[in-house]
């Protein structure tokens, strides 16, 4: 089973996020892939006595000077209330994991969101129950692309609310539109606890909600382990992560690849964060968030959803560039009243000479543009500031969540939504105070 908080344990976890900081300021990277610590425990059976604390992993050894750097994130890891099993609340809002197929066989013939969460909960055990006390809360239950910006507003609240008692939260969705969960919590969620999104690929249950399961379903195992991996508390201050099949990605950067292979969900130039492999959970590195950890206010986005209701957060859509595309699209979206767009453009964020026209007339009109890309990887760069935003490597489904959000927040003022929409969008490590221009003249670290 993953470890409970334990001292013992969270002790790794906090040097191994620790040597993450360290280790991708030295290579002043936006990202670290680097290698750091292993947590293990005993495999349990059904009925394994509570687990024993792991011992502590090897770590990668930092210099004394800029491990002081990150003390206070290490203490205040050290410090939280130790509570033997943790406790996770897993909210339900349905997908293919709550599927119920035709036959046995059936991967693709079902209906998503039909069995209740308590009941997905309930096959796991006892297993799950010895991981992690587990408690269950129906959000909904159907396809992922029904729901609606208002509930994604009432699931933050929802996930917060749940986070006052639990040491994280799992959310179930469908996957079609996992990410835009995952990435929406992620920029809206205040809680620095874990917060870890999965569904499944294949559904569950043939012919009836307590049917027999469907041959090869991936719904169980990744419930199982999402559960284990918010428990384990190991993506304290990531923000929101998505796991699926075994992998963990930063919400930011992951998106479904493929419509029905198992495997669906990358992160393309970054990578995975880390996996989970029995009863081992691998960080390998971490969203650049982290680095704020001791820092609450500094944290959390300027999107405190209790502060402003849903009907305050303006339309905002995407328009996708090809060959010739005409520019009604955009002219039709302004005229309707959406207040921002997105543009999924060719290459590093080209549109047609139509959109173009469309776009500047509108953008004269009052409305505030993001400039992506429609190839899936890759940066557009340009203006940070109002009517055209670069939104670098954002995919347009992501950037316009984040755009959505800043127009809304910043209350008409454009600049300020630009702003959000370049440094909330766009995080990266900062090296600064932590890495001498030149190596070669730092101090050297306290003996
Ligand atoms: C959905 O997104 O609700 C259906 C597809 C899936 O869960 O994989």
């Amino acid at each position: 089973m993953y470890p409970p908080a334990s001292p013992a344990l969270r002790r790794p976890l906090a040097v191994a996020l620790v040597v993450v900081l360290c280790l991708a300021t030295a290579l002043a990277t936006a990202v670290a892939t680097v290698t750091l610590t292993r947590s293990s425990a005993g495999s349990p059976g059904a009925s394994a006595p509570a687990p024993a604390p792991a011992a502590a992993a090897p770590v990668t050894t930092v210099a004394g000077a800029e491990l002081a750097t990150n003390a206070a994130y290490q203490r205040a890891l050290a410090a939280a209330p130790p509570s033997g099993k943790p406790k996770v609340t897993v909210i339900g809002t349905g997908g293919t994991i709550a599927g119920v197929a035709t036959s046995r066989s059936s991967f693709t013939d079902y209906r998503a969101g039909q069995i209740p969460i308590a009941d997905l909960v309930a096959k796991l055990q006892p297993e799950i129950g010895v991981v992690a006390d587990v408690e269950t809360i129906q959000f909904g239950n159907k396809g992922s692309g029904s729901y609606t910006v208002a509930e994604f507003h009432a699931l933050t609240l929802a996930v917060d609310k749940a986070l006052e008692t639990s040491d994280g939260v799992v959310v179930t969705s469908g996957t079609d539109t996992m990410e835009e969960f995952a990435y929406w919590l992620d920029l809206t969620v205040r809680s620095r606890k874990p917060v870890v999104m999965t569904g499944a690929m294949r559904p569950t249950a043939a012919v009836s909600v307590d049917g027999p399961g469907v041959i090869g379903a991936d719904g169980p195992a990744n419930l199982y382990n999402a559960i284990a991996l918010a428990g384990s508390r190991a993506t304290s201050c990531f923000g929101t992560v998505l796991m699926l099949g075994d992998e963990f990605h930063a919400a930011r950067d992951v998106t479904k690849t493929s419509s029905y292979r198992m495997d669906t969900f990358q992160t393309r130039e970054l990578g995975v964060l880390g996996w989970i492999d029995g009863t081992n959970v691998k960080v390998g590195r971490a969203p650049s968030r982290v680095s704020m950890c001791n820092n609450p206010a500094k944290w959390v986005t300027p999107f405190d959803l209790t502060t402003l209701p849903a009907t305050d957060l303006p339309r905002t859509e995407i328009v996708y560039a090809y060959q010739q595309a005409g520019g009604e699209g955009i002219t039709a979206l302004a005229a309707a009243g959406v207040k921002g767009i997105v543009t999924a453009g060719t290459g590093a964020g080209g549109v047609s000479a139509d959109q173009s026209a469309a776009r500047t007339a509108a953008a004269a009109a009052g409305v505030l543009f993001v400039s992506t890309t429609r190839t899936g990887s890759g940066s557009v760069y340009g203006s940070t500031a109002p009517p055209v935003v670069a939104g670098e490597d954002l995919l347009p489904q992501k950037a316009r969540l984040l755009l959505m959000l800043s127009l809304g927040f910043a209350k008409g003022d454009q600049a300020k939504a630009a702003a959000w929409v370049t440094s909330i969008g766009n995080p990266e490590w900062s090296t600064a105070g932590r890495v001498a221009a030149n190596p070669a003249q730092a101090p050297a670290p306290a003996a």
